[in-house]
């Protein structure tokens, strides 16, 4: 056997496109709004704040179970503490609940336009990504009961899913999870949770303390503002947090992250504000991009997708161009195959009412070169 003459990393590594995250810059231009990474504009919590300032100690290694933030979640959601794993960002829970269930010659399924931390998790762990087919931008819970075969160890679903924007009311979820086989694990990305306003959505909060095949995973980095620090949680039968928790670095969440997750999932007023301007901006956005004649997916997160036509001088490139240039940065998302179309974060209203303007002028412009 002929050996590399220099380390090779495992079959699948370099299979990966390294993920790439939202823009936060336009050169040359003095005010940028960065509505790139579905961040929140109303910031964190001034009592996650005060926490941060308060933290002292850093000397010291942070508590490696993170107990007190996994009380303050339990209280919040009435759940038990010991069904809860914190994570330094849900990304990284994605990745460890992947690494322990997937492994060389497994199949991880999602659909379509899922989040890409999946692929990447299931390529890292060896396994091999399996995309099942959407139905007009949405999740189509037949198609990935039609693509699990019995290689499948892990399917995720992100509830709302990034970047389309859509959801799965909870029967469909429900009928997800009664179509596949029990070892099959089902995870319920739930990270703009928060954001929805509908009566059939529900996080899967139910079915992940219910039944032995689903996790749910949660995120401080939308709502609670919080994305900087790397805080996420997930929650899901004793028997998976348990393999999780084995796998994971021993000190994996931070105190300042644990100090500022704790005082945010108290502070009911800010999330109440947050809430409360998503839901009127989110709608605002939509209904006036869609009176510049652009077609909008409609969005249940704190984000839309918006597409362009394909002509020259209209496309999304174009108009990405065109509104980086005024600092307006929105998110190419080519990498989820939606080359057509540009994810915008609902942000101030100030940066809401210059993307709508620009926006206009922009097909403005094109319209007069045609
Ligand atoms: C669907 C979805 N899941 C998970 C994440 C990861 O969030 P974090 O790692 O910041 O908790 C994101 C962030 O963009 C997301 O859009």
């Amino acid at each position: 056997m002929t050996l590399p003459r220099r380390p090779e990393p495992r079959p699948g590594v370099l299979q990966i496109e390294a993920y790439v995250p939202g823009k936060s810059a336009a050169p040359g231009v003095a005010k940028v709004h960065k509505l790139s990474s579905n961040e929140t504009p109303l910031g964190p919590s001034p009592l996650a704040l005060e926490a941060i300032r308060a933290a002292d100690h850093l000397e010291h290694y942070p508590n490696g179970s993170a107990t007190r933030l996994r009380e303050a979640i339990a209280a919040k959601y009435g759940l038990d503490p010991a069904r809860i794993l914190c994570g330094s960002g849900s990304d990284e829970l994605l990745s460890l609940v992947t690494g322990a269930f997937v492994g060389p010659g497994d199949e991880g399924l999602y659909s379509a336009h899922g989040f890409l931390v999946y692929r990447i998790a299931i390529l890292a762990a060896g396994g091999t990504p399996v995309v099942a087919p959407e139905r007009s931008l949405h999740a189509d819970v037949d198609a990935l009961l039609g693509a699990v075969t019995e290689r499948t160890k892990v399917v995720y679903l992100a509830n709302p899913n990034n970047p389309t924007g859509t959801y799965l009311p909870f029967d469909e979820v429900r009928r997800l999870h009664a179509g596949l086989p029990p070892h099959v694990l089902l995870v319920l990305d739930a990270a703009y949770a928060e954001y929805v306003r509908r009566n059939d959505y529900a996080s899967g909060l139910e079915l992940a303390l219910t039944a032995e095949n689903v996790v749910m995973t949660r995120t401080f980095s939308k709502i609670y503002g919080l994305a900087n620090l790397r805080l996420g949680w997930m929650v899901g039968p004793a028997h998976v947090v348990d393999a999780v928790n084995r796998i994971r670095g021993p000190f994996n969440v931070n105190g300042l992250a644990m100090a500022a997750g704790i005082a945010a999932i108290r502070d009911d007023a800010h999330f109440g504000r947050a809430v409360a301007h998503n839901d009127e901006w989110l709608a605002w956005l939509t209904r006036e991009i869609a009176a510049l004649g652009l077609d909008v997916t409609p969005s249940v997160g704190n984000f839309l997708l918006v597409h362009f036509s394909g002509e020259p001088g209209r496309t999304a490139r174009d108009a990405d161009a065109f509104l980086s240039a005024r600092g307006l940065i929105l998110r190419r998302v080519e990498a989820y195959g939606l080359p057509g179309a540009l994810r915008l974060t609902v942000g101030t209203e100030e940066a809401n009412r210059l993307v709508v303007a620009a926006l206009r002028e922009f097909l403005e412009r094109a319209a007069a070169h045609a």
